[in-house]
């Protein structure tokens, strides 16, 4: 299995988790992105996920549970993240824990960190997978490191065919953006990532404030590394641009992303709400690198819940290479 290009594109959870218990890697959908997965306790096959994925080794993957009980057995679940956890998931939350592992084996579901980053998924697919196997299931979002995340099935296979074992087909992810991050191991709470979960929900819940770490914090060890970046350059505007402000070459193929039309666009999606912007956000950006557009554009989103991710999104998309 270890070394097969043979990519197993399937509906079947009995497959796809048979593969996972003989050490392989799978691609599968969640409600937020693609994830591409191993057995947590399989470390052989979770670094092979970093070499799928070239992805640094000190960043941390995220393990999947089927359960707060089963998060029990790897981590000591504190009192503002268990009511976090039983509101808010399953679902598209994931909360960085205390690690009881102690053996050196199992140490690469943190990067070596004593600390493991816990979510439990909403998605059938994986739920079921996660039944199946039994174990926990570590998965980074399914993209090239530094590349978008994948929100399309298409994109999945295009991306994954002949580096992974197997892809399993279901739903694809609803939300579009990765889960929100939090620890909230000790005040104050901080919210390592933006998600689709209305931070304020989570604040009321708890009745307490969380706080945003700068950008280069060591605390969340995917905050240092650039993130998002289709191949072209990327800009956020405040509004559909005219071509006289853009200045733009003759022949240059511009795409644009945001709440109205823009007839001089060569690729375009126009949303209705930040709920549909996260949506199609990863899509749209697949999709300009599949369509080799020049220049994207893409329309600061509108104020509210989903704000936050959405920008934080763009933002990384955007930062110049
Ligand atoms: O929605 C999601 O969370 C998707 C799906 C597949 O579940 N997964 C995902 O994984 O987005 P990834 O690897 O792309 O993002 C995980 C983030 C990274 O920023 C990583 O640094 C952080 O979580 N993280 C993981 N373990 C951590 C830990 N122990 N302490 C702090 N941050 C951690
Ligand atoms: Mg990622």
């Amino acid at each position: 299995m270890q070394h097969s290009h043979d990519t197993i594109i399937t509906e079947d959870v009995a497959i796809a988790g048979k593969i996972l218990l003989q050490g392989g890697i799978v691609i599968f959908p969640t409600e937020t992105v693609y994830g591409i997965g191993a057995i947590s306790t399989k470390p052989e096959a979770c670094k092979r996920i970093y070499e799928i994925k070239n992805r640094p080794s000190d960043n941390p993957l995220i393990a999947h549970f089927s359960s707060i009980e089963e998060i029990e057995k790897y981590a000591k679940i504190g009192i503002q993240s268990e009511l976090l956890l039983k509101n808010f998931t399953p679902g598209p939350l994931t909360l960085i824990l205390d690690s009881k592992i102690t053996s050196f084996e199992d140490s690469i579901f943190t990067s070596g960190l004593e600390t493991i980053a816990c979510r439990i998924p909403a998605h059938t697919s994986v739920r079921r997978l996660l039944e199946y196997v039994g174990l926990p299931i570590s998965a980074p979002s399914a993209n090239i490191s530094g590349k978008p995340s994948i929100t399309r099935e298409k994109d999945a296979i295009a991306v994954f065919s002949g580096k992974v074992d197997c892809i399993l087909k279901g739903e694809e992810p609803i939300v579009g953006l990765e889960s929100t991050v939090v620890d909230a191991r000790k005040l104050p709470i901080q919210l390592l990532r933006a998600g689709s979960l209305d931070p304020q929900k989570m604040e009321n819940l708890l009745n307490l404030r969380f706080i945003r770490p700068t950008s280069d914090s060591s605390l969340s060890p995917g905050n240092r590394y650039k993130h998002y970046a289709p191949n072209a350059k990327l800009t956020i505007i405040e509004e559909n641009p005219s071509l006289e402000i853009l200045n733009l070459q003759k022949d240059e193929k511009i795409a644009w992303i945001g709440f109205s039309k823009w007839d001089k666009a060569f690729f375009q999606i126009v949303v209705q709400s930040n709920q549909e912007y996260a949506y199609r956000l990863y899509a749209f950006l697949n999709e300009c690198d599949l369509q080799a557009v020049d220049q994207i554009y893409c329309q600061v989103p509108q104020k509210d819940s989903l704000q936050e991710a959405i920008a934080n999104r763009l933002h990384k998309a955007s930062d110049p290479r």
